[in-house]
């Protein structure tokens, strides 16, 4: 074992590994940060009431997602500046997603090139974009990932600007020097604050890559997501970066699901950390979960080696929670184990 078995554990030893400024902006909210800690408790608001007398001798956590076999329900979100945490970076990630059978979603904000990300391994990639209020940018930053051989487009809708950050981002200038030591040389800090409907179904409409909407909280935006190109939602805040407050995505999931109706996939991330997590957003309705910190403090303490250690220990987790609750497919837990704690 190289890394701890808990993330609180992770995130402590990986502080001591990197620096104080890259420390600040992976671990950093928005505001008074009161999303990142609810985003990891409003988990512990679903009860689990596992089912008895059930043989779970053979238990398979694979599933897909649009098509995409994986071989657990979990993939890592798009987090920028990888090499901040080890000089492994997203092509480390990228290896240990591959190793595990899982998708790797790959941040616009890195500033690398998709193609280099995508060459170092055979796994299905997704591309996360940031859209510019210049459309020939965002068509650009598209085609490059679609001719690399990213397989969808996660457009992320909750960063129309950057929310207010005083950890983190907080001192540019320190921040771009750490950037420049790490040598990543051309990193992408624009965003678009036009990126309404009519600019989303034409990002879609533009390629033949499935959109996939991050950052979908309201279910009437879930609702209106397949009538403008999208194929799937992720329920997000961010990780609590951007709308400090919000409804935590593991309490607005529910309502995401009932809105999305079978139309299109829906996912979800934020304060994941464990496999009875990924147990819950399951029964929840969602498809599979993202993970974006865990894995970042997993990078820097063991590299790529850590971030496999990682997804593999998810993988087990899931199966053993499966197996504790009665469960034996992935792609078909029982809705009915999972309640509000406040019905008790
Ligand atoms: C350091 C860091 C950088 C991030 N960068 C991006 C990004 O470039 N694009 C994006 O859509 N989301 C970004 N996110 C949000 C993640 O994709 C994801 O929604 C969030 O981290 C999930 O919450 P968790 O960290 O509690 O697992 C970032 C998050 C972190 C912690």
């Amino acid at each position: 074992m190289t890394i701890p078995t808990d993330v609180r554990s992770m995130e402590a030893a990986a502080r001591e590994l990197i620096s104080p400024v890259a420390y600040a902006y992976y671990s950093a909210g928005s505001y008074a940060e009161w999303s990142v800690v609810e985003n990891v408790t409003a988990w512990s608001r679903w009860y689990v009431r596992p089912r008895m007398g059930v043989n779970v001798q053979s238990i398979d956590t694979s599933t897909t997602i649009l098509g995409t076999p994986i071989s657990m329900p979990v993939f890592t979100a798009p987090c920028g500046f990888n090499r901040l945490a080890h000089d492994d970076g997203e092509f480390g990630v990228a290896r240990a997603c591959a190793a595990v059978g899982t998708v790797q979603v790959l941040s616009t904000a890195t500033g690398l090139d998709p193609k280099t990300v995508a060459d170092a391994s055979d796994a299905a990639k997704w591309f996360q974009l940031y859209a510019d209020n210049d459309a020939a940018v965002t068509d650009e930053r598209v085609a490059r990932a679609a001719d690399a051989g990213f397989e969808a487009v996660v457009i992320t809708v909750d960063t129309p600007t950057l929310g207010v950050r005083y950890q983190g981002l907080a001192d540019v200038v320190e921040f771009l020097n750490e950037l420049e030591r790490k040598e990543v040389t051309n990193p992408v800090l624009t965003f678009c604050d036009r990126l309404d409907w009519t600019e989303l179904e034409r990002i879609a409409a533009n390629t033949t890559l499935p959109v996939v909407l991050k950052g979908i909280l309201h279910p009437e935006d879930a609702r209106r997501a397949p009538d403008h190109g999208a194929s799937a939602v992720i329920v997000s805040n961010h990780g609590g970066r951007q709308m400090d407050g919000s409804v935590p995505p593991a309490l607005a999931l529910p309502d995401v699901v009932d809105a999305a109706d079978g139309r299109i996939e829906v996912y979800v991330d934020g304060g994941v950390r464990t496999g009875v997590d990924v147990l819950r957003a399951l029964a929840l309705g969602a498809r599979a979960c993202l993970i974006g910190r865990p894995y970042l403090w997993a990078l820097a303490i063991a590299g790529e080696d850590g971030v496999r250690e990682l997804l593999e220990r998810f993988k087990a987790e899931l199966a053993n929670a499966m197996a504790l609750s009665g469960q034996t497919d992935a792609k078909a837990i029982d809705p009915s184990i999972v309640v509000s704690a406040s019905k008790y």
